[in-house]
């Protein structure tokens, strides 16, 4: 061993963290950001308001982008092994962000991840960014950076959304505030994210206030809306004319809008399976929760841009409720089920419609049924692989998916056969009006 005296030692910060060290770092982010967006997901369908719904689903994207790439990242600096072992030291830090999803109210849960996870992982970042090497570990900055600033987006909106959400339900103001602070004394209990070593804290069972999460029979709507189950008179009478021209607009852009039921049925069964599915289930299903966020959003800016008051505007729940028909253990399956059926039901007429669009001289409701229709492509692919996948993992004879298919239409039929009279007539005249003021508007 030659002397240290004769050798070329001083303090380097950029050896601060050694391969393994930064995996390590790395594998606990990975792990923090899959149980985040596992937990929002599997609250959108009870939360009411659409911005909330549509920025959630494009918050669980993002996280679910950033754990793709951290997992990428611990396998390369683990090369050749290829396993992602469990959670390991950092289990209870972990299992406190799945925690939040047993929040006892909605503005709990809103409060709790705004003012605390999300603050904890966007600290974590900064440090991490600061404190590594930007030569050696170049690429994680990469994407880690880009991580920081949507953590920063996310952590505003989510401070807005629990002060609004506040503000609506000041008797949950008290426990929300409950809930936030044993959120935040579990997170220093174990440690908190951080750059440092696990602190191998041992679980520690139920937060004080934990209310087990159930999902809701009915989705919670926006109630800037004109509330109904079935949102166009076609849907409870087929001789109702789909009709043309400026009809055809709003219908597409009022069926637009309430792809809303698919961003709920996106995050239930991301939440449902996550646990069931490997990795890429997560992946594939937070993309597809963001898309069809996306497709909502279309048709609503659509109907606000020509003028339309969203009060007349009608926001249904009778895909959503359609499979409260199934064995309540069921309703993940065939939630995913209806996705695939209505995918592959309406793909065919999409590119038709904007073609028809295009001819009107209507290049926003052509320019966004174009893309919808390359997401749904897409869909469909999904649906089919991941039924197959889930029946196959369940026992199941994978070729099985396209009878859940066939069982989706039929409890979508039912469903549609409770439809009231008056829930019809209500329909027909709310769409007559809409179409009468639309005219004014030509
Ligand atoms: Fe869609
Ligand atoms: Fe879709």
């Amino acid at each position: 061993m030659p002397e240290p005296s004769s050798l070329l030692l001083s303090r380097q910060p950029r050896a601060r963290w050694m391969r393994l060290d930064t995996a390590q770092l790395l594998k606990r982010f990975f792990f923090c950001e899959r149980s985040l967006l596992v937990s929002q997901a599997g609250w959108i369908p009870a939360i009411a308001p659409l911005e909330i719904k549509t920025g959630m689903a494009r918050f669980i994207w993002q996280s679910a982008e950033t754990a793709q790439a951290l997992r990428e990242r611990v396998f390369e600096l683990r090369f050749p092994n290829r396993l992602l072992e469990e959670e390991g030291a950092d289990r209870a830090l972990v299992e406190l962000f799945s925690a939040v999803s047993n929040s006892p109210s909605a503005p709990a849960f809103l409060l709790s991840v705004g003012k605390v996870l999300l603050p904890a992982l966007r600290d974590t970042y900064q440090a991490y960014l600061e404190l590594s090497d930007s030569i050696a570990d170049g690429p994680t900055h990469r994407f880690l950076s880009l991580a920081l600033s949507e953590k920063e987006e996310q952590v505003s909106s989510f401070e807005q959304w629990s002060e609004s959400a506040l503000i609506h339900n000041p008797d949950l103001r008290k426990g929300a505030l409950a809930w936030t602070h044993a959120v935040a004394n579990r997170l220093s209990h174990v440690g908190g994210v951080g750059v440092g070593p696990s602190p191998c804290a041992a679980p520690v069972g139920l937060l004080p206030g934990s209310k087990t999460y159930t999902i809701p029979r009915r989705p919670a709507r926006d109630p800037r809306f004109w509330p109904c189950r079935f949102y166009w008179p076609d849907v409870v009478d087929p001789t109702y004319p789909s009709g043309e021209g400026m009809q055809l607009q709003l219908r597409s852009a009022i069926s637009h809008l309430n792809e809303v039921w698919a961003i709920e049925a996106g995050g239930v069964i991301l939440s449902a399976f996550a646990d069931v599915l490997p990795w890429e289930w997560i992946h594939n299903s937070a993309r597809w929760t963001y898309d069809e966020s996306r497709h909502c959003r279309m048709g609503y800016e659509r109907l606000m841009a020509w003028g339309l008051d969203p009060a007349e505007i009608p926001l249904g729940t009778y895909i959503y409720e359609s499979v409260s028909g199934a064995d309540p253990a069921e309703v993940p399956l065939y939630l995913l089920g209806m996705l695939y059926f209505f995918e592959t039901k309406n793909i065919r007429h999409k590119p038709a419609r904007a073609k028809l669009f295009h001819g009107y001289g209507d290049a926003l409701s052509e320019h966004d049924m174009d893309f919808d229709w390359a997401d749904e492509t897409m869909h469909a692919g999904y649906g089919k692989h991941w039924l197959k996948e889930l029946l196959a993992v369940r026992g199941q004879d994978p070729a099985a998916y396209d009878q859940v298919r066939e069982r989706c239409e039929k409890l979508v039929h039912d469903f549609v056969s409770t439809a009231t009279p008056t829930e019809a007539a209500s329909i027909k005249k709310v769409a007559s009006s809409l179409v009468a003021k639309a005219a004014c508007r030509t």
